[in-house]
């Protein structure tokens, strides 16, 4: 009973009503499109479950082998039942086929005309935003104001990842050499948690996301931070600026005015992300120092190599990139 017990609630404890990756609190008109078509459906798997499991209880109770009885009338071919467990199937299925397809062509729409355009790119495990109208480029981390219309474009380089924040909305995949869509607008404050949900190789698992909707007040603030140029370092930060640009770091990173690699992250402002390595672990000199010294460590098949820097200079590194923000 009490190994039961355990079990069970080791179970539920998965289940988190208002989780940050919650299915069931809609923060977007896209997420609630979606979850609407998810109530009929659960509540209409309810009804049927409800009829079935009466008729199967009828059925046990008054057919159920008494010792004596006659063997019950057999039947071969009934007609009007056949009609009724053709034409009831189908009865179901359009009462869900017709809000989905409503739901489906309702989320395709064009972007509204003051939207803001984002670019996510998926890459294998990390995800880009760029934001072509403001001029500003960033990963993992995405901030959007509230209420007002965003016109995502997914694509990617590499492989297919899928772009999921529960939150906000369904899935839908990033595919190399397509442009899909997606078009919401996130209407509260908050932060939501998202990851790729498409295998994607070995650290897919380890591919997440996280969305900060923020007050139009508070994404202007974020917005005026990614632009401004960063202050120059001191001291420690001032030696691992020096490493950073004289090592390979140079080659797969950008920090304006510093370095213009593409394969990486752009570290512009990278002090200003909550989260390291795709949302793996807080953003914390420990944490980076660690990574730069041995990324593979952290997260599987990770595409930055060790670099061969001693724990001080990857400490130096560290100091000067949670720095920029
Ligand atoms: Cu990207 Cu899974």
């Amino acid at each position: 009973m009490r190994s039961a017990l355990l079990l069970g609630a080791a179970a539920l404890g998965g289940c988190a009503w208002d989780g940050p990756m919650s299915t069931v609190r809609a923060r977007s008109d896209f997420a609630r499109d979606i979850l609407y078509v998810y109530g009929i459906i659960t509540w209409a798997s309810v009804a049927i479950a409800l009829v079935v499991f009466a008729a199967l209880g009828v059925v046990l109770l008054r057919f159920r082998e008494k010792p004596g009885a006659p063997l019950p009338a057999q039947t071969h071919g009934h007609t009007l039942l056949e009609i009724a467990w053709t034409v009831a199937p189908a009865l179901v299925l359009l009462v869900i086929a017709i809000p989905t397809i409503q739901v489906i062509f309702r989320t395709q729409v064009a972007p509204a005309a003051q939207a803001l355009d984002v670019t996510v790119r998926g890459r294998q495990w990390w995800w880009e935003f760029r934001y072509p109208s403001l001029g500003v480029v960033t990963a993992n981390e995405l901030h959007l104001p509230a209420g007002r219309p965003v016109a995502l474009t997914l694509e990617g380089p590499d492989v297919i990842h899928s772009f999921w924040v529960p939150q906000l909305g369904g899935k839908r995949d990033v595919i190399p050499g397509r442009e899909n869509r997606l078009t919401l607008v996130p209407d509260r404050p908050g932060e939501y948690w998202g990851q790729c949900a498409e295998f994607c190789g070995a650290s897919h698992a380890n591919m997440g996301l996280r969305v900060f909707v923020d007050t139009p007040e508070a994404f202007a603030r974020w917005l005026a931070a990614q632009r401004a140029t960063p202050a120059e370092p001191a001291g420690l930060a001032a030696e691992g600026k020096a490493l950073y640009a004289r090592s390979a770091c140079v080659g797969c990173h950008t920090i304006r005015g510093v370095s213009a690699g593409v394969l990486g992250p752009d570290l512009t402002t990278f002090g200003s992300r909550t989260t390291l390595g795709a949302g793996l672990l807080p953003n914390t000199i420990e944490n980076v120092t660690a990574w730069i010294h041995d990324p593979g460590a952290i997260k599987p098949g990770v595409k930055m190599p060790p670099l061969g820097l001693t724990e001080p200079q990857a400490r130096a590194i560290a100091t000067y990139l949670t720095g920029l923000r």
